[in-house]
């Protein structure tokens, strides 16, 4: 497979000359602008099926290779998009089945963007006819160096063709009917199938009810979406085998599951539209670094920052302007998290229509003398100083799981609570994580766990086949495993363990988990640590017994008031924490910090500052460690010995960060 192999920091964005076709003029002027703000990698092309192919048939690319020639003669790369993320009209007219149909059984207008069926030979065709047509005539292009498939894959049809791809996805699933029937428990409320034409997929004026089949219809619209992409990248990698391909993927997004998109990519890609400036940078830089570090686990190797505003975006309620520093702040944290590329939406703003205030390099003003515009170039002047971080890894040994299949369930899950907060108590204990210092790996239950020495897993709901046996042994090896509220309740079917909670997880946790109580918003009770500490915590208390653990800290109120709270089970040579409830990011970052401390995991820098977060990646070159200040305040940090990479200075000591400032120091091996 190809790899994302640059031999420079990509940078650049979205470029949409199809928009500009008529003024050859700014299409020009581009050039001479991105050779200004050190820009050469543009993502060309992603919404132009209307200018490649504006009747069926009739494909007019001269243009586009007009720009790629230009590009070539002036160092400038491209990612070639497939263009099947919206579609011309014409198609919807004449082949309406390619128009998406809804979960209340209606079929859409044409309009706005992926609103179409990804089962429909039909799209499938003309997705496939294109592309092939694209790689054909630039799949070997000296300015293209990868495809940028579609983009931003979501959302799901409802379509007769989409009914019966599920039904045969669930007969690969299940095998029999008998097993289906078993596996969601359809003796309950008299939901029995008996033939497979009788299944249909979730909708609000049908059967949302049984959640073996809304899991599986989640399953199905990811198998289904990367049906699609490998379906379009068949004809890439056929005609142009040397190019790597990639979907640029949404943060968080709860309706794909990323990590089931490792098979059809040959590099991540993300977008990443943090709110900078809104209430707490370190909040929104915390969630974008979570953000990185799925998306680099995808593959387990660097990735495409494909996305990023270099200003304001346009659809927050209040769009923020980045304040000095964050832009080069932000493009470094994507880096130090494992991004290889720089990238923007987009290079130049639109004239019309949406996303006509959406920030991007080149404003309507059309020149350079923007503080924006300057930005920008500045990344374009800094990028070039860490070419040695390019394809280095990050060396986490500490990872958090975060799975699709066990956030689907837990969200339909009724009761205790209608919201479990999975994302939220995840998120908090990532924080925390972050907070103290350390690089971290987010990963699905599937993962090899072999290079970690810390493992949270919040919530862990759902515990798949194997999962049980793996986390035992990686706990045995020495392993430190930090699990809560809310585990071990069903299997992969979101069928109930039998026989008490944590189900498959009792024995390593060496707890049993008799009932959970749930909190109101606001309502909170108390832990109480042996050594004194307490803390507020809110949301779910697991009611456990421990069996072989250890109690190290027990609830403060309530009727089960003495009862555990926060437990260890020492288990081989290592650890199972099991804390039953939901404590806040403060309890859980002193907690992490004596877990790593005990567990041998040494923090990057010493005495972070609140606000300042650090990550790291290891080269071929030497160690790069990244210290970016999101307090909003001037701080002092402690780093290494080496050279800021940066300045090109001597780092060593003591040295002051300004507010949005940063420091990427080589480190100096001993
Ligand atoms: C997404 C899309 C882009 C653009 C940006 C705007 O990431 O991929 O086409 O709409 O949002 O923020
Ligand atoms: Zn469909």
């Amino acid at each position: 497979m190809p790899e994302l192999n640059l031999p420079f920091f990509g940078h650049g964005g979205d470029y949409n000359p199809d928009q500009w076709r008529d003024r050859p003029d700014i299409l020009k002027e581009d050039i001479r602008l991105m050779k200004l703000a050190g820009c050469n990698l543009m993502s060309v092309g992603i919404f132009a099926w209307s200018a490649l192919e504006p009747e069926e048939g009739r494909f007019d690319f001269d243009w586009l290779e007009d720009v790629l020639d230009r590009f070539a003669e002036n160092g400038i790369y491209a990612f070639l998009a497939t263009p099947s993320g919206a579609r011309p009209a014409w198609m919807s007219e004449k082949y309406p089945e390619v128009l998406r149909v809804r979960e209340d059984g209606g079929r859409n207008l044409h309009g706005y963007r992926h609103n179409h069926c990804f089962t429909s030979p039909v799209y499938r065709k003309f997705v496939r006819r294109i592309n092939t047509a694209l790689a054909e005539r630039f799949g070997h292009h000296p300015a293209v160096v990868g495809w940028h498939v579609s983009n931003e894959y979501g959302g799901a049809c409802h379509c007769e063709l989409c009914q019966e791809a599920f039904r045969e996805f669930l007969k690969r699933e299940y095998g029999t009917l008998d097993a289906l029937n078993h596996a969601w428990w359809t003796g309950f409320w008299s939901k029995t199938y008996t033939d497979w034409s009788q299944l249909h997929s979730p909708s609000p004026v049908g059967e949302r009810y049984v959640h073996g089949l809304t899991l599986s219809w989640k399953r199905f619209v990811t198998h289904q979406t990367v049906d699609f992409m490998r379906a379009e990248v068949e004809p890439l990698h056929r005609i142009a085998p040397h190019l790597p391909v990639t979907t640029n993927l949404m943060t968080l997004y709860e309706g794909l599951d990323p990590f089931r998109f490792a098979e059809v990519l040959d590099f991540a890609s993300f977008d990443n539209y943090p709110n900078w400036g809104s209430a707490d940078d370190e909040a929104e830089a915390a969630y974008a670094a979570l953000n990185f570090d799925i998306v680099r686990n995808v593959l387990k190797r660097p990735f495409a920052l494909m996305e990023s505003t270099p200003s304001q975006v346009n659809w927050q309620e209040v769009c923020k302007l980045k304040k000095p520093g964050m832009h080069l702040l932000s493009s470094l944290h994507a880096v130090a998290h494992g991004a290889d590329t720089v990238q923007y939406f987009q290079w130049r703003q639109s004239r019309g229509g949406w996303e006509k205030f959406h920030g991007a390099v080149v404003s309507h003003a059309g020149h350079e003398h923007t503080r924006t515009f300057r930005d920008v170039a500045e990344v374009g002047r800094v990028l070039p100083r860490l070419t040695g971080v390019l394809g280095a890894s990050t060396p986490a040994r500490a990872a958090l799981i975060f799975d699709w299949d066990n956030r689907w369930a837990l969200g339909d899950s009724q009761g205790p609570r209608r919201e479990t907060h999975y994302e939220d108590t995840a998120f908090e204990h990532y924080r925390a994580l972050k907070r103290c210092g350390v690089d971290i790996d987010v990963i699905d239950e599937g993962a090899d766990l072999s290079s970690y020495a810390l493992v949270a897993a919040p919530m862990l709901y759902m515990v798949k086949p194997g999962v049980a046996e793996k986390l035992e042994s990686f706990v045995q090896k020495g392993g430190t495993l930090v699990a809560t509220c809310r585990t071990g309740c069903v299997d992969r079917d979101d069928l109930c363990f039998l026989g008490g909670f944590p189900g498959p997880l009792r024995r390593l946790l060496g707890v049993w988990i008799e009932e959970t109580d749930a909190l109101y918003d606001g309502e909170t009770n108390e832990i109480r640590m042996a050594d004194g500490r307490a803390c507020a915590c809110s949301t779910l208390c697991d009611l456990i017994h421990a069996e072989t653990a250890r109690v190290l800290g027990e609830y403060g109120r309530d009727f089960y008031a003495g009862m555990p709270a926060v437990t260890v089970n020492d288990f081989g040579a290592g650890h199972a924490y099991y804390i039953a409830t939901r404590p806040g990011v403060e309890f859980l970052a002193d907690f992490y910090r004596s877990r790593l401390a005990e567990a041998g995991v040494a923090p990057l820098i010493r005495d972070l500052p609140a606000g300042v977060q650090a990550a790291s990646r290891a080269g071929a070159d030497g160690r790069y460690l990244f210290v970016m200040n999101f307090s909003g305040k001037p701080v002092q940090v402690q780093l290494p010995e080496g050279v800021n990479l940066l300045t090109g200075a001597a780092a060593g000591g003591t040295a002051e960060l300004e507010v949005n400032g940063a420091a990427v120091v080589q480190i100096k091996e001993a």
